[in-house]
């Protein structure tokens, strides 16, 4: 997959090309992309109503408070339709998924791992981030498809995790931070 920064300020910022049938521009969640977002929950597999609440006031949360949480929005390049999105938590070495939806009637079409590829970047953007962490149900057969896809890696399940009495699967993606030589030629981690 080939990205291509661009000019823009935004540190998260850039398109998705090639092998991908849409375009995607990957950016910060601002207050009036709401409207869409509730669409996409409501429409999500698995999601809905019940998530509504306690998403938005996640998102608001980490847009106020950035060193809290990131949200990024995948919007398609051309008509800039919003057409997924991803919220991470910011912990102690690790970055945390605590959502991540396609418009469902854009599946499959590489938005998912567009994210994830965002996700990564930001892990490496930020020094302290050692990992990325994500959980899912066990009947999610799908989902652990796309972690597993996405270069992540199952670590455990948890039995009766949830209230509601599934299981919980564990995945990790371990960060390798990427070298950089600075202008004496000496390496250090970005
Ligand atoms: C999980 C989800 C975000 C994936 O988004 P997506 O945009 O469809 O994913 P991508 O198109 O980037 O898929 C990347 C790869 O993941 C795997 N994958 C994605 N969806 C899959 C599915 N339904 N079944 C099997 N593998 C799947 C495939 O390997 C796919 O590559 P391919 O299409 O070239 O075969 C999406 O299914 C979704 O929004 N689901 C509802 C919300 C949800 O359950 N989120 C996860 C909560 S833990």
């Amino acid at each position: 997959m080939r990205r291509a920064r661009s000019e823009s300020s935004n540190l998260l910022s850039y398109m998705f090309q090639e092998e991908n049938p849409v375009k995607i521009n990957l950016r910060d969640y601002s207050p009036e992309d709401w409207t869409t977002l509730k669409h996409i929950i409501l429409n999500a597999e698995n999601f809905g109503e019940v998530f509504l609440e306690s998403e938005k006031l996640k998102i608001m949360v980490f847009t106020a408070h950035p060193e809290f949480g990131r949200v990024l929005v995948a919007e398609d390049t051309e008509n800039k339709q919003i057409l997924g999105y991803a919220s991470v938590m910011i912990e102690w070495k690790a970055l945390v998924i605590t959502s991540i939806i396609t418009r469902h009637e854009s599946l499959r079409r590489g938005v998912g791992r567009s994210l994830i590829q965002g996700i990564k970047d930001l892990a490496q953007l930020l020094p302290l981030i050692d990992v990325i962490r994500v959980d899912t149900g066990d009947f999610m057969d799908y989902a652990q498809e796309f972690y597993k896809s996405c270069g992540f890696l199952s670590v455990g399940l948890i039995p009766h995790y949830m209230s509601w009495h599934n299981n919980q699967v564990f995945f990790v993606y371990p960060v390798e931070k990427r070298m950089v030589s600075n202008e004496n030629g000496a390496e250090g981690e970005i």
